[in-house]
C-alpha cells in the first residue's frame, strides 16, 4: 500500500477531494499521511484508519520520504515547497490542483477521460509532475471530448459564465452576502405589490454603487457581472482566456497542423459552483447535429447531451442542475448561420468536481493502480 502525502485537504477544493475519495473508496488502497500548514502535531482526520498525527507541510524532509504527494493547498505552497523537494533529488509523483507547474515542459495536465494516452506516456517516460487543468478548460473538454479527441475542431471560441467558487470560498460567501444586502435594501417595497419597480431598481443600484461589500471581487457581482478573470496579460487578453488555448492543446497533446485555435472571453457571473460556457466551434467536417450529439454522448460516461429544446435546456443545462454532480451537460448544439461547419454548444460543469478535485483523485488511482 503506497504512502500518499495529502496537503491542503481542509480547504474548499481539498474538502471536495476528501469527500470524493471517501465516496469512491480511495482510502482503502493508500496509506494517507496528512499534512498541515498550521496545525502540525494535531490529530489527522478520521477519513482513514490509523492516520495518526498531522505532519508539518513545510517539513521537506518528511515530505521527501513519500512516493506520492497530492496537494490542493494552492499555488503559493507549490512555489515554496515543490522546487525545494526536487532540488533535494526527490523523485516522487507530485499531483497538484494549482496552476503553478501546469505549463512546464516536464509536467502533464491530468484529465484522464480525455488524455489517458498522454498520462500513460508521461508515466512511462518518467514525468513526475501531474497537474489538474484550469476548471473551465477541463469542464469544456469533458463535455465536448467527442469532437476534440477526434480532431474535429479547427477552432473555437469559449464565452464563459464562471461561478463565484472559482475565486474561492470567501468569494462565494461575498456573493451570497451581496444578494442578502440587496434584498434587505428593498424588502419593504418588495412586500408591497403596489410599490414602483423603478424606485426599487434605483435603490438597488445606489446600494451597488456605494456601500455594498465587494472586498473579495473588487466590484459587486450580485445583480451584475465581471468581464475579467485572473491577471491582465497586457495584450488585451486575461490569463484565464490565455489558458483556454494553451491548456486545451497541452491536454490533447496537439501541435503543428493538429493545433486547435481556442480563444474567447471569460466572465464572472453570480452562480455558486458551476462554470458554464457558450461555444462557437468551426469543425473540420460538415457533420450532422445527430452525428455530433452521438460522438459527444459516446465519448465518456459523464458528458450528457441535452436535446436542443427550450424545455430541456432550462431543466438540464444550468448551474443549478449540474452542481454537486459529476455530469457535464452539453447542449444547444445547432448549425450556425455562418455555414455548415460552424456549430454552437453550451456546457456546464461543477467547477469543484471535474474542474478541480476529480482529475486529481483519478490520477492518484492511475498512479497507484
Ligand atoms: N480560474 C478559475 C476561476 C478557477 O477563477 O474561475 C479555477 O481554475
Amino acid at each position: 500500500t503506497p504512502s500518499v502525502g495529502l496537503v491542503g485537504w481542509r480547504g474548499m477544493v481539498g474538502s471536495v477531494l476528501m469527500q470524493r475519495m471517501q465516496d469512491a473508496g480511495d482510502f482503502a488502497t493508500i496509506n494517507p499521511v496528512f499534512f498541515s500548514t498550521s496545525n502540525a502535531g494535531g490529530a489527522a482526520p478520521s477519513f482513514a484508519d490509523g492516520a495518526g498525527k498531522l505532519e508539518d507541510a513545510f517539513d521537506v524532509e518528511t515530505l521527501a520520504k513519500l512516493p506520492i504527494i497530492v496537494t490542493a493547498q494552492g499555488g503559493d505552497y507549490t512555489k515554496q515547497v515543490h522546487g525545494e523537494l526536487r532540488s533535494r533529488g526527490w523523485d516522487g509523483l507530485w499531483i497538484d490542483a494549482a496552476s503553478t507547474l501546469r505549463m512546464n515542459d516536464d509536467s502533464i495536465i491530468v484529465l484522464d477521460p480525455i488524455n489517458r494516452d498522454v498520462i500513460d506516456a508521461g508515466l512511462s517516460g518518467g514525468v513526475k509532475d501531474y497537474i489538474g487543468g484550469n476548471c473551465t478548460v477541463s469542464c469544456m473538454l469533458m463535455g465536448l471530448g467527442g469532437l476534440f479527441k477526434n480532431g474535429l475542431v479547427e477552432w473555437g471560441t469559449s464565452m464563459t459564465y464562471q461561478a463565484a467558487s472559482g475565486g474561492g470560498a470567501r468569494h462565494m460567501r461575498e456573493l451570497l452576502s451581496q444578494f442578502g444586502t440587496l434584498n434587505a435594501e428593498v424588502s419593504t417595497e418588495l412586500d408591497d405589490p403596489a410599490s414602483a419597480i423603478l424606485e426599487i431598481d434605483r435603490k438597488v443600484l445606489a446600494h451597488q454603487r456605494t456601500d455594498i461589500d465587494a472586498t473579495q471581487f473588487g466590484v459587486p457581482l450580485a445583480g451584475s457581472l465581471i468581464p475579467w478573470i485572473d491577471a491582465d496579460l497586457g495584450n488585451g487578453q486575461s490569463k484565464e482566456e490565455w489558458k483556454a488555448g494553451v491548456e486545451t492543446n497541452k491536454i490533447l497533446g496537439t501541435s503543428g497542423e493538429n493545433h486547435v485555435i481556442m480563444d474567447g472571453l471569460c466572465v464572472r457571473i453570480g452562480a455558486m459552483r458551476s462554470h458554464s460556457q457558450a461555444l462557437t466551434l468551426k469543425l473540420r467536417e460538415d457533420l450532422s447535429v445527430a452525428e455530433i450529439e452521438k460522438l459527444l454522448a459516446e465519448d465518456n460516461e459523464w458528458a450528457k447531451v441535452v436535446p436542443n429544446t427550450k424545455e430541456d435546456s432550462m431543466a438540464d443545462l444550468t448551474p443549478v442542475s449540474a452542481s454537486g454532480t459529476l455530469d457535464i451537460p452539453v447542449g444547444r448544439i445547432r448549425k450556425m448561420e455562418m455555414g455548415p461547419q460552424y456549430i454552437s454548444a453550451f456546457t456546464v460543469g461543477d467547477q469543484l468536481l471535474w474542474g478541480a478535485a476529480e482529475p486529481l483523485r483519478r490520477m492518484l488511482n492511475i498512479a497507484t493502480g
